[in-house]
């Protein structure tokens, strides 16, 4: 791979998943990466895992539902290490919610940690980068945030408003010197999917996703999605009209 134009990069939900094989992918590459999520201890121990890499992991525990932690944080890493470069905005987690599941707690901690977690290290990272011209911002959305799906009517809302979030930011930016990209992975093997009780479509192992997030971050990608194969099903089918489109889901998930 190309050797990246990233000295200092940051990542959130950097401890697990795809988060850590990007955060390891970059290091080998020679990039600085300041590693955050809240466990502490698991950011220590990947940051152990990748000695010996060209690059080095920092670790910066920290909650991004904590708006001002997430500007603390963001100081503590520029005072300790110079301006980010490329910062990866890819907190996250799922939760499938049935009829059962409809408590209103579920939904407002989706939107805090998927929404407002992006938005509250967004902020001071524009304001950041937009007084130096210059960085790189990718946030981490999803596939499933194209179209409802069956039990995602709050993971899928929180992924949509982060795809639009990004749409609106991209037209916002032209000029500033700053890029967005939007990665929309599909399944991917990591803690998360491990939760998941059904096959997987086009599965990937996290070290391959990190190798297309990266080569799409280097082509500065407005949208960096895949596999291909999968995506473009998904983006035929939010083409559809809803009198076909039900049905078709319906019948595919057996929802
Ligand atoms: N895996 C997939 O198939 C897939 C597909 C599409 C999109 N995505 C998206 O990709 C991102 C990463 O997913 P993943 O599968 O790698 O998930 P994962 O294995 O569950 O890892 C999630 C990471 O986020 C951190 N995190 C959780 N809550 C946090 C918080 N409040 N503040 C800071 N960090 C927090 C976790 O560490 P701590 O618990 O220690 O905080 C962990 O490092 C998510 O946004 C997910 O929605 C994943």
């Amino acid at each position: 791979m190309q050797k990246p134009q990233w000295s200092v990069v940051w990542i959130t939900g950097a401890s697990k998943g795809i988060g850590a094989a990007l955060a390891l992918a970059l290091a080998g590459l020679g990039c600085g990466v300041a590693i955050s999520a809240r466990n502490s201890q698991d950011l220590h121990a990947l940051a152990r895992s990748g000695a010996g890499l060209r690059g080095e992991l920092w670790p910066y525990p920290l909650d991004v539902t904590d708006g001002a932690a997430c500007a603390t944080t963001l100081a503590q890493i520029e005072a300790e290490h110079g301006c980010i470069d490329l910062a990866v905005l890819n907190a996250g987690t799922h939760r499938p919610l049935s009829l059962d599941d409809f408590e209103i707690a579920a939904f407002e901690s989706l939107m805090q940690l998927n929404y407002m977690g992006v938005v509250n290290t967004a902020v001071p990272l524009l304001r950041s980068m937009r007084r130096r011209g210059a960085g790189q911002l990718a946030i981490t959305a999803s596939v499933a945030g194209y179209r409802g799906l069956p039990t995602a009517s709050g993971y899928g809302a929180s992924k949509a408003a982060l795809i639009n979030f990004a749409e609106a930011l991209k037209l916002d930016l032209a000029g500033t010197g700053v890029a967005l990209s939007l990665i929309n992975p599909g399944f991917v093997r990591t803690p998360l999917t491990a939760r998941n009780r059904f096959s997987m479509p086009f599965l990937l192992e996290p070290e391959d996703a990190a190798a297309r997030i990266i080569r799409g971050l280097q082509r500065r990608r407005f949208e960096i999605a895949f596999p291909w194969r999968f995506v473009f099903w998904l983006k035929l089918f939010r083409l559809l009209p809803y009198w076909l489109y039900f049905p078709l889901v319906r019948r595919i998930t057996r929802a």
